[in-house]
């Protein structure tokens, strides 16, 4: 992710924002800081999300084929420690134990994806199917449905197989179209009597830019400049096939829906009397959800790519544009292949005009000719990413709204993190988040945005792709040293709990108290929690002076850090006795 800077205070005290492309939103009108209390329609769907690479550990079991993120990760120094998703959360072998999680938050879907490698270990269907694969996602579809739990089904969550990767290059070839094609119709045939929400990709821009520019992310490939935009391209071209080949062979029978899962910070201009930032802000967009979102909805990419890109290859002395074109007849045949758009959001930043000479290079970031900034004051737990703006969601939603012709969403990705190697289940800063960035949605409902569902992000803690398992995202704490991988509520798992089945926010007493209610469970579930731990790592212990053979990177891990953690919470407890005291 990108190092944010630091923005000056003075302009943090801007309320309103006028951006170019949003007239009929009325900022002005919508102080930043005011909660709403009301309710979410009638039929409102709530749900928690997963992925499998995430999740699902059982990385080599029963016939499943290699993806880029298995052969990523098990090179030194591309993870944070060096950490795989090799047995994660064990998903792949606890589907019974996260239903019964679901069920607890009373959720009307579970949004996951679908390993490609698992059920075509090669990615090609002809090569061969993999009936264990098929069977595994049967047997998750079958107890969620049992449940009364409406699967959303998103089928590439990141995990290309590997041999598409080595043959051809992966999404910088053509011949993707048509293997992700086979793909998505064999899910259809196998499937779809029971899945009827689908989405083709998730978070394409992560694809496209961490994949292939900055090479954070697998395949780790840097080719700066040209690599996303190619990746880009063709990833908007699968997606395209795949709604079409739903629309002929599927739809009248399935009666399903096919979207795409886009992801966009907001960008707020820093200084809004400034045109040059006020450009620069939608520019930051345009590059961002624009990129995909507009070949989408409006038949091409946004001008203002066409227009930088091309301006940028030219003075770099390229014939072409390092953005490709779409010809006419492909414009029209992407148009329209949205039933409905998932939109992944977290964050917002600040930003201002900055000019990139077209000396620096080609580069995805400089294209763009724009600094991003941040507050230091917005609250940051966890990702470095990641802070917490929840009026930058309302904007977001409205833009949408304004640019796309009001589709219909489903928010298919919000939550936040935290950063800590010790447990702390009183998840206060998660709820906040949520009970801000929920409430921005309402509002957003209320301006008129088409939104059916709001899926948090996520269920569990999980691999955190280049960061490991460094940060938590999840509603439910996982113990990943304990073999087990046992699985304990936070506290926003009553919070969220809470506003699902009061289907928003009643009234202020009734929210103050959820609040209260969460903190009391969350203790005693952080008893418990502790207890295990001290359990897990005795066993550690032992194991330890059993074999040999252990590492010294499990030995810090398993026994040092758990050992200097309830070392510090000690110490601390000691010395805020000695403080009160003193202060007595
Ligand atoms: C990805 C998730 C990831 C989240 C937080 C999203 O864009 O789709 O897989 O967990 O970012 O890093």
């Amino acid at each position: 992710m990108l190092q944010p800077h630091v923005l000056s205070v003075c302009h943090v005290l801007v309320l309103v924002l006028c951006l170019s492309a949003a007239e009929d939103f009325d900022w002005t009108k919508n102080h930043r800081g005011s909660f709403y209390y009301g309710t979410f329609p009638t039929g409102f769907s709530w749900g928690v999300g997963s992925s499998a690479y995430q999740t699902e550990g059982a990385w080599d079991k029963d016939g499943k084929g290699m993806s880029i993120w298995d052969v990523f990760t098990h090179k030194k120094g591309k993870v944070m420690y060096n950490e795989t998703g090799d047995s994660s959360c064990e998903g792949y072998y606890k589907v019974k134990d996260d239903i019964a999680l679901l069920k607890e938050l009373k959720l009307n879907h579970y949004r996951f994806s679908i390993s490609w490698p698992r059920i075509m270990p090669t990615g090609i269907k002809s090569d061969h199917v993999n009936e264990k694969g098929i069977k595994y996602y049967d047997y998750l579809i079958n107890l969620l449905l049992e449940n009364k739990i409406t699967p959303i089904v998103t089928l590439y969550h990141w995990d290309l197989p590997q041999v598409l990767q080595e043959r051809y290059g992966g999404w910088q070839n053509l011949s993707m179209i048509n293997y992700f094609n086979d793909y998505a119709n064999l899910c259809f045939e196998r499937f779809g009597n029971r899945v009827k929400y689908w989405i083709t990709f998730n978070n394409p821009w992560s694809i496209a830019v961490e994949g292939y520019e900055t090479g954070e992310h697998a395949p780790g490939m840097k080719l700066r400049g040209s690599g996303p935009y190619k990746a880009a391209h063709y990833i908007i071209k699968a997606h395209a096939k795949v709604w079409h080949t739903y629309d002929n062979q599927w739809r009248s029978k399935q009666k399903g829906m096919v979207g795409i899962s886009l992801n966009g910070d907001w960008g707020e201009p820093v200084d809004i009397t400034s045109q040059k930032d006020i450009e620069a802000a939608e520019r930051y967009i345009q590059f961002y959800l624009g990129w995909f979102a507009n070949p989408i909805f409006n038949g091409d990419y946004p001008q203002v790519m066409k227009d930088y890109i091309g301006r940028k290859s030219a003075q770099q002395g390229l014939g072409t544009s390092r953005l490709p074109t779409f010809s006419s007849q492909e414009k029209s045949y992407i148009k329209g292949t949205c039933d409905f758009l998932g939109i992944g959001h977290f964050t917002t930043r600040y930003i201002t005009q900055k000019n990139f000479p077209a000396s620096h290079g080609p580069s995805y970031f400089t294209d763009r000719d724009l600094a991003e900034l941040v507050d230091p004051r917005w609250p940051d737990p966890g990702s470095e990413w990641l802070y917490s703006v929840p009026w930058g969601f309302r904007r977001l939603l409205n833009f949408v709204k304004i640019q796309y012709g009001n589709p219909m969403i489903y928010v298919t990705e919000n939550g936040v993190s935290e950063k800590m190697t010790c447990t702390e289940l009183c998840d206060d800063w998660r709820m906040q988040y949520f009970k801000e960035y929920i409430n921005e949605m309402l509002k957003a409902i209320k301006d008129g945005v088409n939104v059916k569902g709001y899926t948090a992000w996520s269920l569990l803690d999980k691999f955190e792709w280049d960061e490991g398992y460094s940060e938590r995202f999840g509603l439910y704490y996982v113990d990943f040293r304990n073999k087990n991988k046992p699985r304990y509520p936070k506290a926003s798992v009553q919070y969220y709990k809470r506003i699902i089945s009061s289907n928003g926010f009643p009234n202020q007493k009734e929210a103050e108290n959820w609040h209260r209610k969460a903190i009391e469970t969350c203790s005693s579930s952080n008893q418990l929690l502790a207890a295990e731990q001290q359990r897990t790592t005795a066993a550690n212990i032992l194991r330890l002076i059993h074999d040999p053979l252990t590492s010294h990177m499990e030995m810090v891990t398993e026994i040092v850090v758990p050992t200097v953690c309830i070392l510090c919470i000690l110490l601390s407890a000691i010395f805020l006795m000695f403080l009160l005291r003193r202060h007595n």
